[in-house]
């Protein structure tokens, strides 16, 4: 059975601090919540934080994930952070080709595939993240995008390092903006990815996949994303940084 995953993407919010406080308050409400074996949390925190909150949650129920890792396994890479030294801080998850890396750092398919194989090398499970543009959208190119992001940056795994990974699909439009694709939208594009594994690693992989929807999900409307049948949690940015915010989509689970 597939987990269902409620992941918080902090992106470069919290001192170190604020942080361990946001932890806390989330491992303290966890500590009393019955989390059912197939689900879990992600806190997807800033590199400097990492080693801090991986010692202070429950790791039963609370993973660590890490934002991004560096394209080279080690090496004079000045300032840049290898997929091995994430796993030997503790962190088992890795929220890869968001795309504010994608844009910012400009962060192409056939760089992503190299990070997934490193990650995977290191024991790291990506989180693996897919999405359109808003303009894509509008042309009717989504199904299209995603599929060439899926293809070009995964689709090159064996079916037993494909397990490992999960997958995020963010529609770009909706990322800090306030406005999430509906439910149905979502479900429609979720279906979509896992027909397409499906039809590339048989429909036990496709049916073993968790897929998370990420992009202004918050405490309102996670029940009604996680309720769709392809939608398994969700990863969450603004409202993962206020600790009610995100038990509230815990909950929804
Ligand atoms: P948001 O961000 O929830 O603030 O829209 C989601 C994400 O970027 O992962």
């Amino acid at each position: 059975m597939r987990l269902r995953i409620a992941a918080g993407n902090w992106k470069m919010n919290t001192s170190l601090q604020e942080g361990i406080e946001l932890a806390k308050a989330i491992q303290a409400f966890v500590s009393e919540f019955p989390l059912d074996k197939h689900k879990r949390i992600v806190l997807g925190v800033p590199f400097t934080h990492i080693v801090s909150i991986v010692n202070l949650v429950d790791y039963k129920k609370i993973s660590v994930a890490a934002q991004n890792c560096a394209r080279w396994e080690k090496g004079a890479y000045t300032g840049e952070i290898s997929a091995e030294m994430i796993r030997s801080s503790g962190a088992h998850y890795i929220i890869i080709g968001h795309s504010e890396r994608r844009q910012y750092f400009n962060e192409t398919n056939e760089e992503l595939k190299t990070k997934v194989e490193l990650c995977l090398k290191n024991s790291l499970r990506p989180i693996f993240c897919v999405g359109e543009k808003l303009d894509e959208r509008e042309q009717n190119k989504h199904f299209e995008v995603v599929q060439k992001q899926l293809t070009e940056s995964l689709f090159h795994l064996d079916v037993e390092h494909f397990s490992h990974v999960l997958i995020a699909y963010e529609p770009v439009w909706a990322i800090g903006t306030g406005k999430n694709a509906s439910p149905e939208q979502a479900q429609e594009m979720h279906m979509f990815i896992r027909k397409l594994i499906a039809e590339k690693y048989g429909a036990s992989a496709a049916n073993d996949t968790s897929i998370l929807y990420g992009g202004s999900c918050n405490a309102q409307n996670a029940a009604s994303l996680f309720a769709q049948p392809d939608i398994d949690g969700g990863l969450v940015g603004g409202a993962s940084l206020k600790a009610n915010d995100f038990i509230e989509i815990i909950k929804a689970l």
